[in-house]
């Protein structure tokens, strides 16, 4: 992991007490002991998770199958409440859950935890329990500020809920980002790791961080590469080949559809690995007009979305336009399907019938609809 700014204190230069387990050395950050997440501190205590969808399933179905006693806490006739039963859960009223539970996890929307939090969690949250979150959003903009007596503590698996839970049914686990924000009781730490344990996370890494580093970290992340600079990247792609003639689909083909191959082969090996399994002509390709499409004007443009979120700003625009009933979000969602990017991604996936959400199979995988392409043309 690359080196990280220290404008805020790194779990090694906060206090660490007797009950700490000791984090070991990785890297700049800390790894923790594998041994340090203690599967018999849920012994006598319940867990409560509110909310039951990406995340929230996958934390409750894995604590519960870890042996820990977990409680579902989670708006009635919604999706939500709906998979829980479906899994086994009876699912109570978000009060009713955090009444009877010992570690509170919220894997509630971010822009809609704070207003949940002050009407039904915050009045019945007892001194002495835990309040777990899965992503540092609300702490580090001061959208929840956790009762007098509580620990906060933070466990934020690196990836999808869906991938967290199939990785745990396959005896293995993701790696998780650990937190302590504050430590009322003297065993936060130790919560926040058996917590982690109890979702898988210890077969892979618990990292230790703060709320600070993963919420910037992660916002910046996601806008700047993950799901902002690649979809615009692969869009800007599309377009370009599109506007020069070329047919939409053999430019998804190219800008969008192979870009699972490099990622699934960056995530085993690292880009070196990556480099080393590509053709010659696409490395020499890849590494000598890289730099002309991250320029330095896109390296400042970086720098920028880092400063507000850093500054709060970013925060502050989502919480605002959330409040307003994301008016400019739906408007840019209600253009997706016009868009010929994602036309010309329906008819390749239509080729590949066994996809998920391709139920249009037809005899010798044929398949119906194909705009701009045919089979035996
Ligand atoms: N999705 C990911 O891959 C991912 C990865 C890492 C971290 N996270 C973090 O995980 C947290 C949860 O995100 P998510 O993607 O799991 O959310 P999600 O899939 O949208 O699920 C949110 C859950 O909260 C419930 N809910 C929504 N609004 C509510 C309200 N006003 N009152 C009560 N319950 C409400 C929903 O119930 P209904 O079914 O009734 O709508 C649903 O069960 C966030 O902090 C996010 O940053 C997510
Ligand atoms: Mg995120």
């Amino acid at each position: 992991m690359k080196h990280m700014p220290r404008a805020h204190p790194a779990p090694r230069d906060r206090p660490v007490g007797r009950q700490y387990p000791r984090p070991v050395h990785f890297m700049t950050m800390h790894l923790y002991d594998p041994q340090a997440a203690d599967p018999n501190l849920f012994s006598d205590r319940t867990v409560a998770v509110l909310g039951y969808g990406n995340q929230g399933h996958a934390h409750a179905l894995n604590l519960r199958d870890s042996g820990v006693c977990v409680v579902i806490g989670q708006r009635p006739a919604g999706r939500g409440y709906d998979r829980a039963v479906q899994e086994g859960f009876d699912p109570m009223t978000v009060p009713h859950a955090v009444e009877r539970a010992d570690l509170v996890i919220l894997t509630l929307p971010d822009e809609s935890a704070a207003d949940v939090f002050d009407r039904e969690i915050a009045p019945v949250m007892r001194a002495g329990g835990a309040l777990g979150f899965v992503h540092g959003f609300n702490i580090r903009y001061g959208y929840i500020k956790p009762p007098d007596g509580v620990d906060c503590i933070m466990v934020a698996p690196k990836g999808p809920g869906t991938l967290l839970r199939s990785l745990y049914v396959d005896g293995r686990g993701l790696p998780a980002l650990v937190a302590v924000e504050r430590d009322a009781t003297g065993r936060a730490l130790a919560t926040a790791l058996a917590w982690a344990g109890g979702i898988g996370a210890a077969r892979a890494a618990m990292v230790g961080t703060t709320f600070a580093a993963e919420t910037e970290a992660d916002l910046f992340g996601e806008q700047v590469v993950l799901c902002g600079g690649v979809t615009a990247l692969m869009q800007a792609a599309f377009d370009t080949l599109v506007d020069a003639g070329y047919d939409a689909e053999l430019a998804y083909l190219e800008c969008v559809h192979e870009l699972k191959q490099v990622v699934d082969l960056v995530y085993e090996r690292g880009l070196q690995g990556m480099w080393e399994r590509i053709s010659n002509t696409a490395e020499f390709g890849g590494r000598t007009r890289g730099a002309r499409i991250i320029t330095d004007a896109a390296r400042q443009s970086m720098r920028r979305i880092l400063d507000d979120v850093r500054s709060g700003a970013f925060a502050r625009e989502w919480i605002t336009e959330a409040r307003n009933g994301a008016p400019a979000l739906t408007r840019d969602r209600s253009h997706d399907a016009a868009r010929p990017i994602e036309r010309a991604g329906q008819s390749v996936r239509r080729l590949m019938p066994w996809l998920p959400g391709m139920n249009v199979a037809e005899p010798n995988g044929t398949a119906a609809g194909c705009q701009g392409m045919r089979r035996g043309d």
